[in-house]
């Protein structure tokens, strides 16, 4: 549906759960997600059931598979949650769940890749997210694709035993116009 360079963006589907379930309860991943509760089957798939089927107006949510463009393996997600319609804000978040595949540029690609679809289809103007401290992938990845910090949550977050800091970053349309003005698409088919 929306290419990038390496990633094609495209909708959730049911049959994805068999990929997520190999990896949504690896705990390298998970410590930069918030909960470190493990995911049943049941729970997952009433998830992928609900994100599938979500309209981002009404649920305030929008989430996309994430594949490799060449191979068309299943990557992981990304996502809009709390999308405000009167304000048209959203809050960005990805997961490449197979560790195997990180670090090899593809969430770069579908981080720009998503803003796209957030600015140019969706119509939204500010686009936000706070990052663990410690996760310095995540943080240079949003860096790179143009996010700028706005600030600290001071110990947000409890994980692997210690309360951690939260970096806030967002983006304007404005500002994400510069590079990809209307008209523009972020990556061939
Ligand atoms: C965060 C995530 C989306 C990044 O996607 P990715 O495909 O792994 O990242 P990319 O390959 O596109 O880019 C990684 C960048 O971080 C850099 N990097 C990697 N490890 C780093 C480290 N420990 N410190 C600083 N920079 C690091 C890489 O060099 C690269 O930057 P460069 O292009 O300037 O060289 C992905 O790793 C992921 O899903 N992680 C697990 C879940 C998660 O943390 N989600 C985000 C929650 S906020």
């Amino acid at each position: 549906m929306y290419y990038g360079d390496l990633v094609r963006l495209r909708a959730i589907e049911v049959d994805d759960l068999d990929v997520l379930m190999k990896y949504v309860n690896n705990l390298e991943t998970r410590r930069f997600l918030g909960s470190l509760l493990p995911n049943s089957r049941k729970s997952e798939r009433e998830w992928v059931e609900r994100a599938s089927t979500a309209d981002p107006w009404k649920d305030g949510q929008f989430v996309l598979a994430i594949e490799d463009k060449k191979t068309g393996e299943f990557l992981g997600t990304t996502s809009f949650f709390d999308i405000s319609k009167l304000h048209r804000h959203a809050e960005f978040g990805i997961s490449l769940w197979n560790t195997e595949r990180q670090d090899k540029g593809f969430g770069s690609d579908a981080t720009t890749t998503m803003l796209w679809v957030g600015f140019h289809v969706l119509g939204l103007n500010n686009i936000y997210l706070n990052a663990n401290a410690d996760n310095a992938r995540a943080l240079r990845v949003y860096e790179k694709v143009g996010f700028k910090k706005i600030g600290v949550f001071r110990e947000m977050m409890f994980s692997m035993g210690k309360f951690q800091d939260h970096i806030a970053m967002d983006i304007l349309r404005s500002e994400f116009l510069e590079r990809f003005p209307p008209g523009s698409l972020p990556g061939e088919p």
